[in-house]
């Protein structure tokens, strides 16, 4: 394996977990709601269905569950864990969702804190949480994606609304004296783009005292240019994965798996077409769950270790991306528990 130079300690990825909404929703479903069809949604996108948060159920329940069954996996003592970090964009609670989970999994020596980079939170959240491990300044972290878009989807956008769902997905890592799992990373942003998809506060303003108004918290429905994030994700994710394949001097044909962030069908073959990387190497549950943001990642990884897809020792290539412009790649060896 391949020592990941910057740190004095590497990092092992020794559990991951999952956790979905209950209510599924078909692409047929949908086409009782707004003008759009099954055919359509399918050849567009490769999304078949997507679950939605219902009532009975809460993003944070979901999160605890994705973390326990990572930490679970993992064999850990609750009270060994340094680190909680929630990436997501829709936190139950602007102050942030992290130390709620914190509390429900009875990790009381955690510090845990919200990351926000859309669908690439999960990578930048993950990328951050191994400054810490490979430092040595901690020794055990939890990473969960996690995202409820549903509540933030225009359900009469028919433009937007056939791609996304909700769920989540959690990573246990530990620091390392004898592996390195993270081979490397590069994160990246571009804000001049973010207006190809955004989920912007309303510009409500109200009258407070005499001659002082004050803006009302409110935020607007996604707006989302597919067309463009579409052009920039194909663009992107192979010149960032691509750099990183040279920098440490990795063939793709050495890749096990394509992990890519789960938009669309057509991204990830396009993105594995350049590397030519056979589909069968390609992860892909799209057709299940269509686009749950920060959950992607860890999601699509879960299931693939849990069906033994995944087996200790793969080395996968990652690529998140999604509004900010935000994106990142990493590679990475799967270990699995001890
Ligand atoms: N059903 C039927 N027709 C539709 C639908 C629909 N759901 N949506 C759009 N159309 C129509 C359009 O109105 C248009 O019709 P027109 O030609 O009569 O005007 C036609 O289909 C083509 O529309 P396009 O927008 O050009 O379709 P395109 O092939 O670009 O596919 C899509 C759209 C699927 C959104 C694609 O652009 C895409 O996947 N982009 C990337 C989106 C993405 O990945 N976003 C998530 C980023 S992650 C994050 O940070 C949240």
């Amino acid at each position: 394996m391949i020592r990941n130079s910057q740190w004095d300690l590497g990092i092992s990825f020794v559990g991951c977990g999952s956790a979905m909404p209950h209510k599924v929703i078909t692409n047929d479903q949908l086409g009782q709601r707004v003008d759009t069809n099954d055919e359509w949604i399918k050849s567009r996108t490769g999304i078949g269905e997507r679950r939605v948060i219902g009532e009975n159920e809460s993003l944070i329940e979901l999160a605890t569950e994705a973390a326990f069954d990572a930490i679970k996996m993992a064999d850990w003592d609750v009270k060994t864990i340094d680190l909680i970090i929630l990436a997501t964009s829709t936190p139950e609670d602007l102050f942030g969702s992290a130390p709620k989970i914190q509390s429900n999994l009875g990790a009381s020596n955690a510090v845990a804190f919200d990351l926000t980079a859309a669908c690439s939170g999960f990578l930048f959240a993950l990328v951050t949480a191994s400054q810490y491990l490979g430092s040595g300044a901690m020794k055990r972290a939890v990473v969960i994606g996690a995202d409820q878009l549903s509540k933030w989807v225009d359900w009469d956008d028919r433009k937007t609304c056939v791609l996304f769902g909700d769920g989540a997905g959690a990573v246990a890592i530990e620091s390392s004296e004898n592996e390195s799992g993270l081979v490397g990373y590069d994160l990246k942003s571009d804000g001049s783009k973010g207006g190809c998809l955004n989920l912007s506060q309303s510009n409500i303003f109200l009258d407070l005292v005499q001659g002082v108004t004050h803006q009302k918290g409110e935020y607007l429905p996604i707006q989302m240019e597919g067309k463009e994030v579409y052009k920039f994700a194909v663009k992107e994710v192979p010149i960032i994965l691509g750099e990183l394949l040279d920098k440490y001097q990795i063939n793709s044909e050495c890749i096990d798996w394509l992990l890519l962030h789960q938009a669309n069908q057509r991204i990830l073959d396009a993105v594995a077409s350049r590397f030519s990387i056979p589909s069968e190497k390609v992860l892909s549950n799209l057709r299940h769950y269509g686009n749950t943001s920060a959950a992607t990642i860890p999601l699509m990884l879960d299931e693939a270790v849990r069906d033994q897809r995944i087996k200790s020792g793969d080395l996968i290539a990652c690529s998140g991306f999604g509004a900010g412009l935000s994106w990142g790649a990493a590679l990475f060896y799967w270990h699995g528990p001890h």
